[in-house]
């Protein structure tokens, strides 16, 4: 059968958290965040009803990117899942070794959704909203018995130390690559030396190479603390957090009070043999079966943490047994059908046109990001063209971000980045869309009023661009 495009849809949340920058965050083992990252987090609050349904906080490298597929498939399942179910009222956290520079190039290079907030450097820089704010209220706190010239001056006499790059030294993050067979003697003579210099750090090993110095305080468990620290002294605390990773930075992570956590299937030795010794008998803790992040989507089923069918896995998109009207489940399935008509995934039928012209209004246009406006219907036509235009090849299109607010009775406006990935090339666009539930049955689904797209700064048209919706 033939989608309808039927929607569904969560009530837009009224804003919280209206707390003056004055007001600085409780936390005992912090100083407090800027003013400007308090703004932003107060931001990305505002957006949330209450608490936070669920908390992801996810590791990056084979953990939420699975470096072993080169088609992203479990990574654009999980996105799907977030954008049309999680994203209005959940915090999704990335916490990655990776330095910022690191951190971007990744995003280039894989359909990555924007998260809520990121820690970074292995849990020494923690960053909020799109433009990446930091929190210097954990800066300051991880300044305080650190001092980095003697991390330098004392690793310098061990010649089995490699330092990594330069973009991986951070202001309290010293990183070196380890021979796995000397990791141990190492990381024991070292701290033996730190000790008598009356440093108090943390050493890390991780995916059997690597080995970073870091603020005793620091780390991806410690930064993870200090938010839900935050949180609580908003009365935000989410109510749910599954913690997700695969190497031995993420053991710490496990060991927060109240978590779920996952190893994914393809978890490093290093982290089951910490989880076989610190967490054997924890039961919100699992090995997944699967790896990176269909392990996460695993555990959200395996914990009863919401749902855990990505869109993605749903062949026949009519057949969603909605209860509301959800435009955000409206967006991202109509981005699936597109990838599927231009993939030849779907069968070639008018009828499929027919329904994308049913939930279209008749009068509604498209301001494609060109600046030409066309009807939508006209639109839904030109389809007809591009049919399996994709078919065998590298193409997918994922959205990002997809933010409804309720605008009336029977409307919604809609803000989301969709982004389409045609072999090497890549696009995006900024896009807002006017739904409505006038006259129509949740069955039926949202009727689409409007769609209007610009191009993303940095993401625009390239010379030959098919760019259709
Ligand atoms: C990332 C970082 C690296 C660090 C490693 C383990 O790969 O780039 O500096 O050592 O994670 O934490
Ligand atoms: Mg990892």
């Amino acid at each position: 059968m033939p989608p309808s495009l039927t929607l569904l849809l969560h009530t837009p949340p009224p804003p919280f958290f209206l707390t003056r920058c004055s007001a600085t965050p409780t936390t005992t083992a912090t100083a407090t965040a800027s003013c400007q990252s308090l703004t932003i987090l107060r931001k990305t609050m505002d957006r949330l009803a209450g608490n936070a349904r669920l908390m992801i906080v996810s590791d990056l490298d084979h953990t939420m990117v699975d470096h072993h597929d080169p088609d992203n498939l479990s990574l654009l399942r999980f996105n799907a899942l977030w954008e049309s179910n999680y994203r209005g009222d959940s915090l999704l956290v990335f916490s990655t070794g990776r330095s910022p520079t690191l951190y971007k190039e990744l995003r280039k290079e894989k359909p990555m959704i924007t998260p809520d907030i990121t820690i970074l450097s292995v849990g020494t820089e923690i960053t909020y909203g799109n433009s990446m704010v930091p929190d210097d209220g954990w800066v300051e706190f991880l300044n305080q018995k650190w001092d980095r010239n003697i991390v330098a001056e004392e690793t310098s006499k061990f010649t089995e130390l490699k330092l990594q790059a330069e973009t991986e030294q951070r202001p309290h993050k010293v990183s070196f690559y380890v021979q796995k067979d000397k990791a141990q003697e190492i990381t024991k003579a070292l701290s033996k030396r730190f000790e008598e210099r009356g440093l108090d750090v943390k050493i890390i090993y991780s995916g059997g190479m690597d080995l970073d110095i870091l603020p005793q305080g620091a780390g991806k468990g410690q930064a993870l603390a200090y938010l839900h620290k935050i949180f609580k002294a908003k009365s935000k605390l989410p109510k749910n957090t599954l913690v997700c990773g695969d190497s031995g930075n993420d053991a710490e992570l496990f060991t927060i009070p109240d978590v779920h956590g996952v190893m994914v299937s393809n978890a490093q030795e290093e982290l089951l043999q910490w989880h076989a010794a610190n967490a054997k008998n924890n039961p919100k803790v699992i090995h997944a079966t699967e790896r990176c992040a269909a392990g996460i989507i695993q555990a959200i089923g395996h914990f009863n943490l919401g749902p855990s069918t990505s869109p993605r896995d749903v062949t026949d998109l009519s057949d969603s047994k909605m209860e509301t009207f959800d435009p955000a489940y409206e967006v991202v399935k109509f981005y699936l059908f597109y990838e599927r008509w231009r993939r030849a995934e779907v069968e070639n039928s008018e009828l499929y046109l027919a329904n994308l012209k049913a939930v279209c209004s008749p009068t509604g246009n498209f301001v494609h990001p060109s600046g030409i406006e066309k009807p939508l219907h006209d639109c839904v036509s030109s389809l007809r063209t591009c049919y399996g235009d994709k078919q065998g090849k590298q193409f997918r299109v994922w959205v990002d971000q997809v933010l409804p607010v309720q605008i009336g009775s029977d409307a919604w406006f809609v803000k989301f980045k969709k982004w389409e990935q045609s072999g090497e090339e890549r696009q995006s666009c900024l896009t807002t869309a006017v739904l409505s539930s006038k006259d129509v049955s949740v069955a039926e689904g949202l009727t689409w009023m409007h769609v209007h797209q610009t191009w993303l700064e940095g993401a625009g048209p390239n010379s030959n661009t098919n760019w259709l919706f």
